[in-house]
């Protein structure tokens, strides 16, 4: 397969841990790309959404969303990558694209463990406020994120059966 693996879907689904565990198994390069939204902006993703606004960020993600065109590797993207401007056409396009999909209540039970101030998206919401939050913005979403080549039952998918579904 000589074209970059792109990992989407909701925050919480998993598409780091996926990603390295998939790049180790396929021996190519990992990259995530909120890391190195973090790396390029010099601040954190909430100091730079405080800071210069969610539009902005949305500008500078697809800029560095689309600077990845090496053939060598995986990259789990942010929650709302493929959500913007022609992200997911370009994604689609440039390469193969791989939807980890949850249902609202895992997402919701995966956040409410996860460090949720990392993901100024969230705003802050918990309990059942976050739960209708994750059903609403899901619905808004994944008209994108089906636009993937391929979809899996995040829970139900090992490494193996992921690579060999690409292969
Ligand atoms: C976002 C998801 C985050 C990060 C940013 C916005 C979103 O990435 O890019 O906080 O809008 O869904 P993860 O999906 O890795 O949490």
């Amino acid at each position: 397969m000589n074209r970059p693996i792109f990992l989407i879907g909701f925050m919480g689904s998993g598409k780091t841990t996926l990603g390295r565990k998939l790049a180790n198994h396929l021996q190519k390069e990992f990259i995530d790309l909120d890391q190195l939204i973090v790396q390029r902006v010099g601040m954190s993703i909430p100091e730079y959404f405080e800071k210069h606004g969610e539009q902005q960020f949305r500008i500078v993600e697809s800029q560095i969303l689309k600077e990845q065109t090496a053939s060598n590797v995986v990259v789990s993207t942010g929650g709302g990558s493929p959500c913007y401007f022609d992200n997911m056409e370009w994604i689609v396009t440039h390469g193969t694209a791989v939807y980890l999909h949850l249902t609202p209540k895992a997402l919701h039970a995966r956040l409410q463990q996860s460090k949720i101030h990392n993901r100024p998206a969230l705003k802050g919401l918990s309990g059942d406020e976050l739960l209708q939050f994750i059903e609403e913005k899901l619905a808004e979403r994944t008209p994108f994120y089906t636009q993937a080549h391929l979809h899996i039952d995040q829970l139900n998918t090992s490494v193996e059966m992921l690579s060999q579904a690409l292969a």
